[in-house]
Order: C-alpha cells, then structure tokens, then sequence
C-alpha cells in the first residue's frame, strides 16, 4: 500500500477522526472490520435463538410483552451491523453464506441451552451486561457506520440488562425452589459470559492492530476485569453467589480478583462443539430458506416500483 496513504490514515485515526465508507483505507481495516462486524451481526441474529426459545412459556403476560421486545430488538441490531458492514464492500449474500458454511463467527455464549425461565433473566442481566461493558467502547471505534449503529444499539442494551436483572429480582423474592432457580443460572452463564470478551490480552490474534487503528478502545482484559467489577455487587444485591471459589476484592488493585477462565471449552465452543451449535445453525439455515419468498416479494415489489418511477 502508498505508505504516505497510510501514514495519513494513521494520522486520521490517531487524532480521533471517523473513518467512512468512501475514504481511503488499509486494506486490513476493511478486512477485519468485515470481520468483526459481521460476526457482531450474526451474534445478534443467532442470540435470537435460545431466547425464542422461552417466548411461549413466559409466566406473564408482560414478562411475553418485554421478551418479544427484546427478541425484535436484537434483530433489529443485526440487520444495523449486516448494513454496516455492507458499507465496506460485502453483500448481505457473502456474510449469510459464511455464517452457513461455518466460515463465520458468532459469540460462544449463543451456543448454550435455556433450560428454564431464570436463564432467560440471567442472558438479560450477564450476557447483555457483557455486551454493554463491551459495546459502549465501540460507540466510539473509528468506523463510522460501526461507531453510529453502536448508539443506538447500547441504549436498548441497556434495556435488556435491566430487564433480565429484574426478572432474576422478582424470582428472589419467590419460592426456594425459584430462589434455587436463580442460583443454578448463576452457576451456568457466569463464566460463559466473562468468556465473552475473548480470549486473554496474551493470547488475542487481532488486538494489536484493532488497538492501533482504534477499532478497540479497550483490551479483552480490561473489558472484562470492567464487568466483574460492576457485575459482583449486583450478584450480591440479588443475594447470589458467584460460581468463583477464587473472586475476591482487592483493595490494593480496586478490582476483583477472580479465577481461571476454562480457555479449553471457550476454543472448543468456539470451535463449534458447544452444547446447541449444530441446532442454531440448523435453525439459522431453515429460516433463511423458508424466508426467501419475503426477500424474493420485497425484490419483485422494489423492481415494480422502481419501474413505475422510470415510466
Ligand atoms: N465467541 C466466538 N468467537 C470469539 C469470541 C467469542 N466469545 N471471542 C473471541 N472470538 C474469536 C474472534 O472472533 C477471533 O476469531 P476471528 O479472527 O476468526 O474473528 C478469535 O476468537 C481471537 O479473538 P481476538 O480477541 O483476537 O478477536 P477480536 O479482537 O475480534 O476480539 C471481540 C473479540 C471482543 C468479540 C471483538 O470481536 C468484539 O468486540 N466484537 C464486537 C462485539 C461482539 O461481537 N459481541 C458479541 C456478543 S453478542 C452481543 O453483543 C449481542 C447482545 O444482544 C447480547
């Protein structure tokens, strides 16, 4: 590439200026930009998945009326991200695909069952909360269209956070058995949440670059050490533990100390052997094909109106 080309990126970047969709770029930036964004649309699309899961069963008519919002919601973040990562040059087609033939990424945690209704409070409250602590950061990556989807996309995050911790509120002033209900969740998503923020700084193939490009604000560490600092009292106000026999405050570092993350079962959910990954992609091809009659009617009454613009 033109280095004097670079060296005026670089510039760009370094003095906090948005890059968009027109101008001049690395072509690494567009790469891992397609990238991360992509997988960040598909982690969104797939969320959908273990949520809808617990439509149907909700114990209230308001508890049905929040989930559906919520469900629209993340949808509605994907299709955001698939639009901006189009802007950098890959058609929606291209991205679907890759997801389809397991070239593509989405987030580990989407890989895990809901077993019951506390695990849908726990996804609002931690993997949310994860995704918040990691996405508020984002709203100001170099990327333009990625930094303005993440606006709107982290207010209704919050939403989702504080639904999920309510819920888990209103379970714990229930029954023992519901109580217990909260805790078993607790047990199960906590340490698939911290896991996250990927793999440690050490062991992160593309931080370096997103660090230096400003695409990441912040380290996977960082991010991470951010969530259980806030995540840790709020455990402790609902009156559960965390499934941490190491967590402890310390005073001198103003952060929790907590224990080993198992990077053995994050590569191997990542590789594709969590618990439910072969139904979510069952799930995700079977609605793309059996929705292709409504992208094939939205193209044919776009093609018509397009041509009664042209008469
Ligand atoms: N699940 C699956 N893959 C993961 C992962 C996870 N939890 N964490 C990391 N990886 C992958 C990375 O994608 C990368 O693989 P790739 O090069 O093939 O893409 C590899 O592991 C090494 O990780 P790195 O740290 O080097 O990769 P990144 O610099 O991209 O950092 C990231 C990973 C922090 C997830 C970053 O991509 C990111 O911030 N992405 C945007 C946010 C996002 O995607 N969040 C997903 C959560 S779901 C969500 O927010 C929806 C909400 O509604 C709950």
């Amino acid at each position: 590439e033109d280095p004097a080309l670079l060296a005026a990126f670089e510039a760009r970047v370094a003095n906090d200026e948005f890059i968009e969709p027109k101008d001049w770029m690395p072509e690494a930036y567009r790469r891992t930009l397609t990238r991360q964004i992509s997988q960040h649309a598909h982690s969104e699309i797939v969320g959908m998945l273990p949520e809808g899961n617990w439509l149907t069963r909700a114990p209230s008519l308001k508890r049905k009326a929040i989930l559906l919002a919520k469900i629209q919601d993340e949808g509605g973040h994907g299709l955001y991200l698939y639009c901006a990562a189009e802007t950098l040059g890959t058609s929606r087609e291209q991205m679907i695909e890759a997801l389809h033939a397991g070239k593509a990424k989405y987030s580990t945690i989407f890989n895990y069952p809901t077993l019951n209704w506390a695990d849908i409070g726990a996804i609002g409250w931690l993997v949310d909360g994860a995704a918040i602590m990691n996405q508020v950061p984002l709203q100001r990556t170099s990327y333009g269209p990625y930094a303005r989807a993440m606006v709107r996309v982290c207010k209704e995050e919050s939403f989702h956070q504080r639904q999920g911790y309510d819920l888990l509120l209103e379970m714990m002033k229930g029954t023992p058995e519901q109580r217990a209900m909260v805790q078993d969740a607790m047990n199960r998503w906590w340490w698939p949440s911290l896991m996250m923020f990927g793999p440690p700084d050490d062991n992160s193939p593309n931080s370096a670059q997103s660090i230096r490009w400003r695409i990441k604000r912040e380290t996977n560490d960082e991010l991470r050490q951010k969530f259980v600092d806030a995540t840790v009292p709020q455990a402790e106000l609902l009156g559960i533990t965390v499934p941490d026999p190491d967590l402890q405050w310390n005073e001198e570092r103003g952060h929790y100390d907590f224990g080993a993350i198992d990077w053995n079962e994050f590569y191997a959910v990542v590789r594709g052997e969590g618990p439910v990954a072969r139904e979510r992609m069952k799930a995700r091809r079977a609605a793309w094909d059996e929705g292709a009659w409504v992208r094939e009617a939205a193209a044919a009454w776009e093609a018509r109106q397009a041509a009664r613009r042209a008469a």
